[in-house]
Protein backbone atom coordinates (compact mmCIF):
# COMPACT_ATOMS: atom_id res chain seq x y z
CA UNK A 1 0.00 0.00 0.00
CA UNK A 2 1.05 3.61 -0.67
CA UNK A 3 1.62 5.62 2.93
CA UNK A 4 1.69 9.45 2.67
CA UNK A 5 3.96 10.68 5.86
CA UNK A 6 4.98 14.31 6.21
CA UNK A 7 7.94 14.30 8.87
CA UNK A 8 8.18 16.91 11.34
CA UNK A 9 12.35 16.84 11.96
CA UNK A 10 12.47 19.98 14.16
CA UNK A 11 14.80 21.28 16.84
CA UNK A 12 17.57 19.85 19.15
CA UNK A 13 17.89 16.03 18.66
CA UNK A 14 14.46 15.98 16.22
CA UNK A 15 16.62 15.66 12.80
CA UNK A 16 18.71 12.73 13.82
CA UNK A 17 16.15 10.61 15.43
CA UNK A 18 13.39 10.85 12.53
CA UNK A 19 16.20 9.92 10.12
CA UNK A 20 16.74 6.34 11.98
CA UNK A 21 13.13 5.89 12.19
CA UNK A 22 12.42 6.48 8.06
CA UNK A 23 15.42 4.43 7.78
CA UNK A 24 13.53 1.58 10.11
CA UNK A 25 10.12 2.60 7.94
CA UNK A 26 12.18 2.55 4.86
CA UNK A 27 13.24 -1.27 5.32
CA UNK A 28 9.55 -2.50 6.38
CA UNK A 29 8.29 -0.78 3.40
CA UNK A 30 10.97 -2.58 1.33
CA UNK A 31 10.22 -5.71 3.27
CA UNK A 32 6.66 -6.15 2.76
CA UNK A 33 5.85 -4.13 -0.43
CA UNK A 34 4.49 -1.01 0.52
CA UNK A 35 5.57 2.39 -0.78
CA UNK A 36 5.93 5.54 1.52
CA UNK A 37 6.00 9.20 0.11
CA UNK A 38 7.92 11.87 2.60
CA UNK A 39 7.26 15.15 2.94
CA UNK A 40 8.77 17.15 5.45
CA UNK A 41 7.50 20.45 6.73
CA UNK A 42 8.86 23.59 9.47
CA UNK A 43 7.54 23.45 13.25
CA UNK A 44 8.78 25.17 15.96
CA UNK A 45 12.51 26.62 16.48
CA UNK A 46 13.57 25.69 12.71
CA UNK A 47 10.04 27.36 11.13
CA UNK A 48 10.65 30.17 13.58
CA UNK A 49 14.37 30.72 11.81
CA UNK A 50 12.73 30.47 8.45
CA UNK A 51 9.47 31.80 8.29
CA UNK A 52 9.72 33.78 11.96
CA UNK A 53 6.21 31.72 13.07
CA UNK A 54 6.42 28.34 14.55
CA UNK A 55 4.00 26.85 12.31
CA UNK A 56 2.95 28.08 8.99
CA UNK A 57 -0.75 27.00 7.84
CA UNK A 58 0.88 25.75 4.35
CA UNK A 59 2.62 23.40 6.63
CA UNK A 60 -0.71 22.50 8.42
CA UNK A 61 -2.23 22.01 5.13
CA UNK A 62 0.84 19.56 4.21
CA UNK A 63 0.73 17.48 7.20
CA UNK A 64 -3.54 17.47 6.66
CA UNK A 65 -2.96 16.00 3.24
CA UNK A 66 -0.69 12.90 4.79
CA UNK A 67 -2.28 10.23 6.19
CA UNK A 68 0.11 10.54 9.36
CA UNK A 69 2.58 12.61 10.50
CA UNK A 70 5.76 11.34 12.31
CA UNK A 71 7.58 14.43 14.54
CA UNK A 72 10.75 13.90 16.05
CA UNK A 73 11.08 16.97 18.91
CA UNK A 74 10.57 20.99 18.73
CA UNK A 75 11.92 23.38 21.38
CA UNK A 76 14.96 25.10 22.48
CA UNK A 77 16.92 25.65 25.79
CA UNK A 78 14.09 28.43 27.46
CA UNK A 79 17.09 30.09 29.14
CA UNK A 80 19.48 30.66 26.45
CA UNK A 81 17.80 30.29 23.37
CA UNK A 82 16.84 33.21 21.62
CA UNK A 83 13.41 31.87 20.77
CA UNK A 84 12.40 32.21 24.52
CA UNK A 85 12.37 35.80 24.25
CA UNK A 86 9.89 36.02 21.42
CA UNK A 87 6.23 36.67 22.55
CA UNK A 88 4.37 33.39 24.10
CA UNK A 89 2.19 32.72 21.02
CA UNK A 90 5.60 32.93 18.77
CA UNK A 91 7.59 30.80 20.92
CA UNK A 92 8.39 26.57 19.67
CA UNK A 93 5.79 24.44 21.68
CA UNK A 94 3.38 27.40 20.11
CA UNK A 95 3.30 25.13 17.13
CA UNK A 96 2.98 22.03 18.55
CA UNK A 97 -0.48 23.07 20.61
CA UNK A 98 -1.22 24.72 17.08
CA UNK A 99 -1.05 21.91 15.29
CA UNK A 100 -2.83 19.68 17.91
CA UNK A 101 -5.78 21.83 17.42
CA UNK A 102 -5.72 22.40 13.60
CA UNK A 103 -5.13 18.68 13.66
CA UNK A 104 -8.21 17.82 15.83
CA UNK A 105 -6.08 15.32 17.58
CA UNK A 106 -7.62 14.98 21.07
CA UNK A 107 -6.69 11.82 22.13
CA UNK A 108 -3.02 11.49 23.32
CA UNK A 109 -1.71 7.93 24.13
CA UNK A 110 1.35 7.09 26.11
CA UNK A 111 2.32 3.74 26.83
CA UNK A 112 5.19 3.39 29.94
CA UNK A 113 6.23 -0.20 30.03
CA UNK A 114 9.36 -1.67 32.23
CA UNK A 115 11.13 -3.24 29.15
CA UNK A 116 13.19 -6.77 31.12
CA UNK A 117 16.19 -5.70 30.01
CA UNK A 118 16.34 -2.12 31.24
CA UNK A 119 14.91 -3.16 34.91
CA UNK A 120 18.15 -2.06 36.33
CA UNK A 121 17.26 1.71 35.14
CA UNK A 122 14.07 1.56 37.21
CA UNK A 123 14.09 3.81 39.70
CA UNK A 124 11.85 1.91 41.98
CA UNK A 125 12.63 -0.41 44.88
CA UNK A 126 13.24 -3.62 43.20
CA UNK A 127 10.80 -5.59 44.91
CA UNK A 128 8.00 -3.02 43.17
CA UNK A 129 9.84 -3.31 39.87
CA UNK A 130 10.02 -7.29 39.85
CA UNK A 131 6.37 -7.36 39.69
CA UNK A 132 6.69 -4.93 36.19
CA UNK A 133 4.41 -2.93 34.70
CA UNK A 134 2.59 -1.79 31.15
CA UNK A 135 0.25 1.13 31.33
CA UNK A 136 -1.23 3.99 28.63
CA UNK A 137 -1.85 7.18 29.45
CA UNK A 138 -4.92 8.40 27.82
CA UNK A 139 -4.64 12.23 27.56
CA UNK A 140 -6.97 14.65 26.49
CA UNK A 141 -5.29 16.91 24.27
CA UNK A 142 -6.77 19.66 22.88
CA UNK A 143 -8.94 20.92 25.86
CA UNK A 144 -8.81 22.55 29.49
CA UNK A 145 -6.36 24.43 30.85
CA UNK A 146 -4.30 24.55 27.74
CA UNK A 147 -6.65 26.28 25.31
CA UNK A 148 -9.05 27.72 27.93
CA UNK A 149 -8.92 31.69 27.79
CA UNK A 150 -5.95 33.03 29.30
CA UNK A 151 -5.04 36.74 30.13
CA UNK A 152 -2.16 38.48 32.44
CA UNK A 153 -3.96 41.98 34.07
CA UNK A 154 -3.08 44.99 36.21
CA UNK A 155 -5.85 45.81 38.66
CA UNK A 156 -5.23 48.59 40.87
CA UNK A 157 -1.22 48.04 40.20
CA UNK A 158 -1.20 44.68 40.99
CA UNK A 159 -0.50 41.76 38.13
CA UNK A 160 -2.86 39.19 38.06
CA UNK A 161 -2.92 35.89 35.51
CA UNK A 162 -6.30 33.95 34.19
CA UNK A 163 -6.38 30.84 33.12
CA UNK A 164 -9.55 28.67 32.06
CA UNK A 165 -10.36 25.07 32.94
CA UNK A 166 -12.86 24.18 30.74
CA UNK A 167 -14.24 21.27 29.42
CA UNK A 168 -17.95 20.05 27.71
CA UNK A 169 -19.94 16.94 27.84
CA UNK A 170 -18.46 16.11 24.41
CA UNK A 171 -15.18 16.71 24.77
CA UNK A 172 -15.21 13.93 27.93
CA UNK A 173 -17.16 11.60 25.96
CA UNK A 174 -14.84 11.02 23.36
CA UNK A 175 -11.92 10.70 25.01
CA UNK A 176 -13.90 8.55 27.42
CA UNK A 177 -14.79 6.21 24.72
CA UNK A 178 -10.55 5.98 22.99
CA UNK A 179 -10.12 4.93 26.60
CA UNK A 180 -12.62 2.42 26.59
CA UNK A 181 -11.48 1.01 23.46
CA UNK A 182 -8.54 0.64 24.18
CA UNK A 183 -8.81 -0.66 27.50
CA UNK A 184 -11.05 -3.50 25.49
CA UNK A 185 -7.48 -4.60 23.75
CA UNK A 186 -5.55 -4.60 26.65
CA UNK A 187 -5.98 -5.45 30.42
CA UNK A 188 -9.77 -4.45 30.31
CA UNK A 189 -9.05 -1.59 33.78
CA UNK A 190 -9.62 1.68 32.98
CA UNK A 191 -8.25 4.60 35.97
CA UNK A 192 -9.88 7.76 35.45
CA UNK A 193 -7.83 10.86 36.96
CA UNK A 194 -9.70 13.62 37.98
CA UNK A 195 -9.52 16.07 41.29
CA UNK A 196 -13.45 16.00 41.55
CA UNK A 197 -13.04 16.83 45.54
CA UNK A 198 -12.41 20.31 44.27
CA UNK A 199 -13.02 21.07 40.50
CA UNK A 200 -15.98 21.19 38.51
CA UNK A 201 -14.06 19.99 35.40
CA UNK A 202 -13.41 16.80 37.41
CA UNK A 203 -17.30 16.24 38.30
CA UNK A 204 -18.40 16.49 35.21
CA UNK A 205 -15.67 14.32 33.78
CA UNK A 206 -16.56 11.90 36.52
CA UNK A 207 -20.28 11.41 35.52
CA UNK A 208 -19.61 11.28 31.90
CA UNK A 209 -16.81 8.55 31.93
CA UNK A 210 -19.69 6.62 34.21
CA UNK A 211 -22.19 7.03 31.51
CA UNK A 212 -19.69 5.98 28.92
CA UNK A 213 -18.23 2.93 31.19
CA UNK A 214 -22.00 1.30 30.68
CA UNK A 215 -21.58 0.33 27.36
CA UNK A 216 -18.67 -1.41 28.37
CA UNK A 217 -19.79 -3.44 30.99
CA UNK A 218 -16.65 -6.07 30.18
CA UNK A 219 -13.92 -3.42 31.36
CA UNK A 220 -13.45 -2.32 35.15
CA UNK A 221 -13.48 1.19 35.60
CA UNK A 222 -11.81 3.22 38.96
CA UNK A 223 -12.02 6.96 39.64
CA UNK A 224 -8.84 7.90 41.10
CA UNK A 225 -7.82 11.91 42.36
CA UNK A 226 -4.70 12.53 40.81
CA UNK A 227 -2.84 13.70 43.72
CA UNK A 228 -3.13 9.86 44.61
CA UNK A 229 -2.60 8.53 41.27
CA UNK A 230 0.95 10.40 41.48
CA UNK A 231 1.66 8.91 44.56
CA UNK A 232 0.65 5.49 43.04
CA UNK A 233 2.66 5.37 39.61
CA UNK A 234 5.58 4.99 42.06
CA UNK A 235 4.15 2.95 44.91
CA UNK A 236 2.33 0.55 42.67
CA UNK A 237 2.47 1.19 38.72
CA UNK A 238 1.66 -2.58 38.15
CA UNK A 239 -2.30 -1.25 39.15
CA UNK A 240 -2.38 0.54 36.14
CA UNK A 241 -3.96 -0.62 32.65
CA UNK A 242 -5.22 2.77 30.92
CA UNK A 243 -5.14 5.94 32.50
CA UNK A 244 -7.63 8.38 31.21
CA UNK A 245 -7.42 11.66 32.27
CA UNK A 246 -7.49 15.68 31.13
CA UNK A 247 -4.87 17.59 29.79
CA UNK A 248 -3.23 18.68 32.11
CA UNK A 249 -3.06 16.11 34.99
CA UNK A 250 -2.03 13.81 31.77
CA UNK A 251 1.11 16.24 30.88
CA UNK A 252 2.38 15.53 34.28
CA UNK A 253 1.53 12.36 35.27
CA UNK A 254 3.17 11.14 31.67
CA UNK A 255 6.05 12.57 32.80
CA UNK A 256 6.18 10.82 35.85
CA UNK A 257 5.29 7.70 34.69
CA UNK A 258 8.26 7.94 31.97
CA UNK A 259 10.51 8.76 34.44
CA UNK A 260 9.36 5.42 36.80
CA UNK A 261 10.36 3.03 33.54
CA UNK A 262 13.94 4.93 34.30
CA UNK A 263 14.19 4.72 29.98
CA UNK A 264 12.28 7.86 28.73
CA UNK A 265 13.82 7.56 25.61
CA UNK A 266 11.77 4.10 25.00
CA UNK A 267 8.45 5.65 25.34
CA UNK A 268 6.50 6.34 22.34
CA UNK A 269 3.41 8.51 21.97
CA UNK A 270 0.53 9.00 19.43
CA UNK A 271 -1.66 11.99 19.04
CA UNK A 272 -5.12 11.21 17.27
CA UNK A 273 -8.46 12.76 15.59
CA UNK A 274 -11.64 10.41 15.20
CA UNK A 275 -10.07 9.12 11.53
CA UNK A 276 -7.50 7.09 11.16
CA UNK A 277 -5.27 10.23 11.36
CA UNK A 278 -2.46 10.57 13.89
CA UNK A 279 0.99 12.31 14.85
CA UNK A 280 3.60 10.37 16.09
CA UNK A 281 6.16 11.26 18.30
CA UNK A 282 8.40 10.23 21.29
CA UNK A 283 7.48 10.59 24.60
CA UNK A 284 11.30 12.80 25.66
CA UNK A 285 11.86 16.07 24.43
CA UNK A 286 14.09 17.69 22.27
CA UNK A 287 17.24 17.59 24.52
CA UNK A 288 19.34 20.57 23.10
CA UNK A 289 22.65 19.37 24.56
CA UNK A 290 23.44 16.50 22.65
CA UNK A 291 22.25 17.46 19.50
CA UNK A 292 23.97 17.04 17.13
CA UNK A 293 26.50 14.67 18.45
CA UNK A 294 24.51 11.42 17.20
CA UNK A 295 24.45 9.62 20.89
CA UNK A 296 20.60 10.90 21.20
CA UNK A 297 18.03 7.44 21.07
CA UNK A 298 16.08 7.06 18.35
CA UNK A 299 14.23 3.84 20.17
CA UNK A 300 11.39 6.40 21.08
CA UNK A 301 10.38 7.94 17.66
CA UNK A 302 11.28 4.33 15.93
CA UNK A 303 8.47 2.83 18.32
CA UNK A 304 6.20 5.86 17.54
CA UNK A 305 6.57 4.71 14.50
CA UNK A 306 5.30 0.82 14.93
CA UNK A 307 2.42 2.93 16.60
CA UNK A 308 1.86 5.18 13.48
CA UNK A 309 1.95 1.58 11.62
CA UNK A 310 -0.48 0.16 13.23
CA UNK A 311 -2.75 2.83 14.13
CA UNK A 312 -3.11 5.18 11.13
CA UNK A 313 -2.18 2.15 8.64
CA UNK A 314 -3.82 -1.07 10.09
CA UNK A 315 -0.29 -2.59 9.69
CA UNK A 316 -0.20 -5.06 12.71
CA UNK A 317 2.34 -7.41 11.49
CA UNK A 318 4.62 -4.64 10.40
CA UNK A 319 4.36 -3.03 13.55
CA UNK A 320 5.09 -6.64 15.83
CA UNK A 321 8.55 -6.47 13.31
CA UNK A 322 9.50 -3.14 14.65
CA UNK A 323 8.47 -4.03 17.99
CA UNK A 324 10.33 -7.40 17.89
CA UNK A 325 13.80 -5.85 16.33
CA UNK A 326 13.89 -3.72 19.42
CA UNK A 327 13.46 -6.21 21.65
CA UNK A 328 15.87 -8.27 19.82
CA UNK A 329 18.55 -5.36 20.13
CA UNK A 330 18.37 -4.31 24.01
CA UNK A 331 18.46 -8.89 24.64
CA UNK A 332 21.42 -8.87 22.30
CA UNK A 333 23.15 -5.85 24.85
CA UNK A 334 23.20 -3.06 22.37
CA UNK A 335 22.35 0.47 24.20
CA UNK A 336 22.81 3.94 24.23
CA UNK A 337 24.00 6.16 26.52
CA UNK A 338 21.18 7.14 27.83
CA UNK A 339 19.99 3.62 28.75
CA UNK A 340 23.63 1.82 28.92
CA UNK A 341 24.89 -0.46 31.52
CA UNK A 342 27.69 -2.35 33.01
CA UNK A 343 28.41 -5.36 29.55
CA UNK A 344 26.41 -4.29 27.40
CA UNK A 345 27.50 -2.22 24.04
CA UNK A 346 27.76 1.20 23.99
CA UNK A 347 25.94 2.85 20.22
CA UNK A 348 25.70 5.94 18.86
CA UNK A 349 21.88 6.80 17.59
CA UNK A 350 22.64 6.11 13.64
CA UNK A 351 24.31 3.49 14.66
CA UNK A 352 21.13 1.98 16.86
CA UNK A 353 19.25 2.75 13.54
CA UNK A 354 21.88 0.43 11.55
CA UNK A 355 20.96 -2.24 13.91
CA UNK A 356 17.02 -2.16 14.09
CA UNK A 357 16.87 -2.14 10.48
CA UNK A 358 19.16 -5.50 9.87
CA UNK A 359 16.68 -6.99 12.64
CA UNK A 360 13.29 -5.78 10.94
CA UNK A 361 12.35 -9.14 9.32
CA UNK A 362 9.51 -10.44 7.42
C1 LIG B 1 4.18 17.35 26.07
C2 LIG B 1 4.91 18.65 26.24
C3 LIG B 1 4.02 19.77 25.71
C4 LIG B 1 2.75 19.74 26.53
C5 LIG B 1 4.68 21.15 25.73
C6 LIG B 1 5.98 21.15 24.94
C7 LIG B 1 3.76 22.22 25.24
O1 LIG B 1 5.25 18.83 27.58
O2 LIG B 1 3.90 16.98 24.92
O3 LIG B 1 3.89 16.71 27.08
O4 LIG B 1 2.72 20.30 27.63
O5 LIG B 1 1.78 19.16 26.07
MG1 LIG C 1 4.78 17.23 28.85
Amino acid sequence: MELKITCIPGDGIGPEIVREAKKVLDKVAQSYGHEIKYTDILMGGASIDVHGVPLTEEAVAQAKAADAVLMGSIGGDTTTSPWYKLPPNLRPEAGLLGIRKALNLFANLRPAVLYKELAGACPLKTEISDRGFDMLIMRELTGGLYFGERKTVEENGIRKAIDTLTYDENEIRRIAVKGFDIARKRRKKVTSVDKANVLDSSRLWRSVVEEVAKDYPDVTLEHMLVDNCAMQLVKDPAQFDVILTENMFGDILSDEASMVTGSIGMLASASLNDTKFGLYEPSHGSAPDIAGKDIANPIATILSAAMMLRYSFDLDKEAEAVETAVKEVLKEGYRTVDIMSEGCVQVSCSKMGDLLVERVRK
